[in-house]
């Protein structure tokens, strides 16, 4: 897989965790062999990034390469500033936070909340790959609801955009943690892109994750009982 400059070997990526994948946890992974570890979501917001806890979450001394930082938020222009302050930091690709079901996020209109704008997905998206010389990768849920899973439409939106590649947790906004993971929907998404997609959720062991990568689309061909993790390219 490639992102930008970046080989992605392998094709397996630590996925964002706030609280969890914090700098030693991230190089403990690269260490055992991750592709890509994302870093905890920082916020967007400039009154914050001199908190004890936005210090640490920006601070990538010493880490492996390529360091990918997440960032969230619901303004295109701040969140532009924040891939320029964040690069300036240390990130090697920006990782924009579509995917976050919380209440906190949600509420101010960030995170999987704005799987429900279509329009502000593209100007976010538009404003950050502008803003920045690094590659610019999204990470969304399927869709907002069972009813309205936008997965595709949201895929082709980042990939015009110009983002590098995206991933897909695959759960809508409504399902938060909850049932299966949907590999079929992340195959169609991945079917309607070109750029490289990460397929997330239920990668719970190294033979799920073998398995996801083994599958060819439809995901749902594949005889494992539970698909876990793929990623495409
Ligand atoms: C404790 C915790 C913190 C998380 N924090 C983030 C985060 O900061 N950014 C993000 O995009 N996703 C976050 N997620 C979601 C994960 O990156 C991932 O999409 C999700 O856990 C996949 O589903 P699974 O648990 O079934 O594997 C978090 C998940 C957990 C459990």
């Amino acid at each position: 897989m490639q992102i930008g400059p970046y080989r992605i070997d392998p094709p397996v990526a630590l996925a964002p965790m706030a609280g969890v994948t914090d700098k030693p946890f991230r190089q403990l992974c690269k260490k055992l062999g991750a592709g890509l570890a994302v870093s905890e979501m920082t916020t967007s917001d400039p009154r914050l990034w001199t908190t004890r806890k936005s210090l640490h979450r920006m601070d990538h001394a010493g880490e492996p390469d390529p360091v990918s930082v997440q960032i969230a938020g619901y303004d295109p222009a701040m969140l532009a500033q924040a891939a320029r302050y964040n690069v300036d930091h240390g990130a090697q690709i920006i990782d924009i936070n579509m995917g976050c079901p919380a209440k906190k996020v949600c509420n101010v209109y960030a995170g999987s909340a704005l799987l429900q704008d279509e329009a502000l997905v593209a100007r976010i998206c538009e404003a950050t790959v502008r803003a920045v010389e690094v590659p610019v990768t999204l990470k969304i849920r399927t869709g907002w609801n069972r009813d309205n899973r936008n997965g595709v439409r949201i895929a082709q939106i980042a990939q015009d955009a110009g983002i590098a590649a995206l991933t897909v947790h695959g759960r809508t906004r409504a399902d938060l943690y909850n049932g299966e993971a949907e590999y079929d929907t992340i195959a169609s998404i991945k079917a309607a892109v070109s750029i490289p997609v990460f397929a997330n959720g239920d990668v719970d062991t190294p033979q799920r994750a073998r398995a996801v990568l083994d599958c060819r689309t439809p995901l749902h061909r594949c005889t494992s009982p539970r698909h876990t993790h793929r990623a495409s390219r």
